[in-house]
């Protein structure tokens, strides 16, 4: 036994049963419970990930009231388009020094939910359509923050898609769509960066609540990922406490009822007390984790954590169009005007139980006017989306003056939240308004957009440059004025398709259910796995974002290891000033027996390169790349066959490709009296023993060609069936031929 388990077991031994089901339950809204004569600390969770969210002392228990001031950076939203999992590490440290500066032991996110539909209330809380850059990003931010001796909560586990009816509804996905899907960035993390605790979700899945699943929370998650630290439930959503226990739920939070339903089921034997032992003793490590032998903690340079929320925002930025080198603006090229509130009252952040108490804010319009002081401004429009026709004139006006606009644009807090979804993607019909009469008067328009999920693009083709700043953080002010200025140089990438409408998206149809189900009918097809398979016009595509600078790629190899590959090319900068792309790597399985997308994303890197720089970047794909989750045999599979990798600057723009082949996983599929005459033929043992079976019965040596005809019918029809048309093959001998293959596969 290791030293901790030793001390767990030795307290655990003094508790009575109804306090250690008391560590199960927590002390308030945010602590845990303390054992005061074995000198267990209670420890104090909080809000996040981008930024700390600790109640006021004092304060009201949702916090509503107000929280100490904490660095506001990028959402999700905003980090995840920097497609650079360093940085998300660097925010991720400076969060965990906050909350260590604060004395919170475990910061609740961050939140990798599957960007299902464009209208999930919280889409601004989560990265990605994409499972890949989803975990590659978290784990970046969860390392960064546990470093600094402070558990993550990777949230919310699992399938919390939607905001609508999210205490209730079930979500109906098959077990493919599961595990490349929604539990892949979850597995990921989980193995490579060990999250302190797991967030349950509210939802259902499959008709059992998150919080009350024993697939989930144990055989998944711990026996089959490892995991060995603590669940915790979303606040509230625990709904039978027994059933969450047994089923591996270690904590529940926030207060301390149903303890009483716990002590009572494990008395009447319904629940054994061994269980209550595991899950106390995880609450015992978790507080040990977080309070014995920390790193040391350093005083907070808020200066320091402004300049790094002010360059993670210039890298999240996403240029999305700009037509005749729009961007960057030149001051000295003519007058500029600058229209939209949102340029004076920033959005930066989303609303709801992540909600920040920045220390400082910056906006874009204060920012601009550091460069030019007499920039002209112009409101157009009010937040509340109510009109204004002098505002309206305004804006035209001076549009029309100006040499030059940029136009701010974009969602208000009221269009977005945790807690609902959105109901469509338009930008607010005011602000479409300003948009068309400000074009009208001056067609050279820069709009900035800010935002926590997609918005429609039906009017990007009346303005020459666009720049999607999603929200920023505090610091997104100054960052949008380097970018538009060119002291930044653009580096975002779109995480998630921007489709022609919405009703494009796989999801439209079934979301967001009714009756409290929804179903995944879309299935493993999410996002660009749909768009880029049924090969669909959209407005932008996954992975998309311009630079102020040009990138070359060559060079590709693909050299394999073991069940993976090692995949090598050149990124050069053959542009006129410094900038930073984005390789991306997708797979595609050339032939499958199951259907698949036309490529996934398998792993990215983002290089700084100096005007006419290279760089040789090496992407190493395991063996997960290549695989498929086989629900007939439910384990992940590799077929052998080709695969063609695939290199470029986003998911529609491929610049390098190769195929190789791959050996498979040497798994051979079992037989029974009804696998299809194919399927025999193409076993290593069912295949030459059937041939010989059939030579004998026909008595010639290719009884069929199962490429053509009635072959390929025979070829796609149950052994057992045929013997109806082919004499000699009865039930009997075809059991025997069964028994014979099996035998073979026990060998
Ligand atoms: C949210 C969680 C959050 C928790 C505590 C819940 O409503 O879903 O993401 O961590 O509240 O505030």
């Amino acid at each position: 036994m290791l030293m901790a388990e030793l001390a767990n077991a030795s307290i655990l031994a003094e508790l009575t049963l109804e306090e250690k089901v008391g560590l199960t339950s927590g002390l308030d809204f945010w602590r845990t419970k303390p054992v005061e004569n074995q000198k267990v600390p209670s420890i104090q969770v909080s809000d996040g990930p981008h930024g700390l969210r600790k109640p006021l002392e004092g304060g009201d228990a949702l916090g509503l009231s107000g929280s100490v001031p904490a660095t506001c950076f990028p959402p999700a939203v905003g980090l995840a388009a920097s497609w650079n999992p360093e940085l998300a590490r660097r925010v991720g440290a400076a969060v965990g020094q906050e909350a260590r500066a604060q004395a919170i032991s475990v910061v609740l996110g961050p939140g990798v939910n599957i960007k299902r539909s464009p209208l999930c209330g919280r889409n601004f809380e989560y990265f990605s359509e994409d499972p890949c850059q989803s975990a590659l990003m978290a784990t970046g931010w969860i390392k960064g923050a546990q470093a600094q001796g402070v558990g993550a909560s990777v949230k919310h586990f699992a399938v919390n898609n939607q905001e609508t009816d999210r205490l209730r509804i079930s979500a109906d996905v098959d077990d493919r769509t599961l595990r490349e899907i929604y539990l892949a960035a979850f597995e990921y993390i989980i193995k490579e960066a060990a999250p302190l605790t797991v967030m349950s979700s509210y939802n259902k899945i499959n008709g059992t609540y998150a919080s009350e699943n024993h697939w989930l929370l144990t055989e998944v998650l711990r026996d089959e990922w490892g995991f060995d630290g603590v669940v915790v439930s979303d606040w509230g959503a625990v709904n039978d406490r027994v059933a969450a226990v047994a089923a591996g739920l270690d904590l529940k939070m926030p207060a301390p009822t149903g303890d009483e339903d716990v002590v009572a089921a494990v008395k009447a034997g319904l629940l054994p007390e061994a269980i209550i032992d595991q899950a106390a003793d995880r609450i015992l490590t978790l507080v040990a984790r977080t309070t014995n032998n920390l790193p040391p903690s350093n005083p907070i340079d808020a200066d320091a954590h402004q300049q790094l929320a002010r360059e993670v925002a210039a890298e999240c930025a996403v240029l999305l169009k700009n037509e005749a080198n729009t961007l960057p603006l030149d001051p000295a090229a003519g007058s500029i005007a600058i229209i939209g509130e949102l340029a004076r009252t920033p959005r930066y952040q989303g609303a709801g139980s992540s909600k920040v108490n920045p220390t400082a804010v910056e906006d874009a319009l204060t920012a601009i006017r550091a460069d030019i002081p007499d920039i002209p401004f112009a409101p157009g429009y009010n937040l509340d989306d109510s009109q204004d026709p002098q505002m309206l004139a305004q804006a035209r006006e001076l549009a029309g003056d100006a040499d030059r606009v940029v136009l701010f644009l974009g969602l208000p807090d009221s269009h977005e939240s945790e807690g609902f979804d959105r109901s469509d993607m338009s930008l607010p019909a005011v602000q479409l308004q300003v948009l068309k009469a400000v074009v009208a008067a001056n067609p050279n328009v820069t709009v900035v957009l800010s935002n926590g999920s997609l918005v429609s693009m039906e009017w990007r083709d009346t303005v020459p440059a666009i720049l999607e700043s999603w929200l920023l953080g505090q610091a997104g002010g100054q960052a949008i004025a380097d970018l538009l200025f060119g002291r930044s140089n653009p580096s975002g990438r779109m995480t998630e398709t921007i489709p022609l409408d919405l009703k494009d998206n796989p999801s439209y149809l079934n979301f967001p259910g009714e009756h409290q189900h929804v179903l995944y009918g879309e299935r493993i097809f999410v996002g660009y796995r749909f768009y880029d398979t049924t090969a669909i016009p959209v407005a932008y595509p996954f992975g998309h974002g311009l630079s102020y600078t040009d990138f070359m790629y060559s060079g590709l190899t693909v050299e394999k290891r073991d069940q993976g590959a090692d995949v090598s090319f050149t990124v050069t900068n053959s542009g006129d000033r410094a900038g930073a792309e984005v390789a991306q790597v997708y797979v595609r399985d050339i032939e499958c027996s199951v259907s698949r997308p036309i490529h996934e994303l398998k792993g990215f890197a983002k290089t700084f390169l100096e005007k006419g720089e290279s760089q040789r970047i090496t992407i190493s794909l395991d063996e997960r790349a290549f695989s498929f989750w086989s629900t007939q045999d439910q384990q992940w599979r590799i077929e052998a066959g080709d695969f063609e990798i695939r290199v470029g600057a986003s998911s529609r723009d491929l610049r390098l490709t190769q195929v190789i082949t791959h050996e498979g996983d040497g798994v051979v599929q079992v037989l029974n009296a009804m696998s299809v005459v194919g399927e025999w033929l193409e076993h290593p043992v069912g295949g030459p023993a059937l041939s010989d079976e059939l030579k004998a019965v026909t008595g010639t040596e290719t009884p069929f060609d199962t490429k053509s005809g009635i072959g390929r019918m025979i070829a796609g029809t149950p052994l057992i069936k045929i013997g109806g048309f082919i004499p000699g093959l009865d039930p009997s001998r075809v059991n025997e031929l069964v028994a014979l293959v099996n035998k073979s596969d026990q060998e």
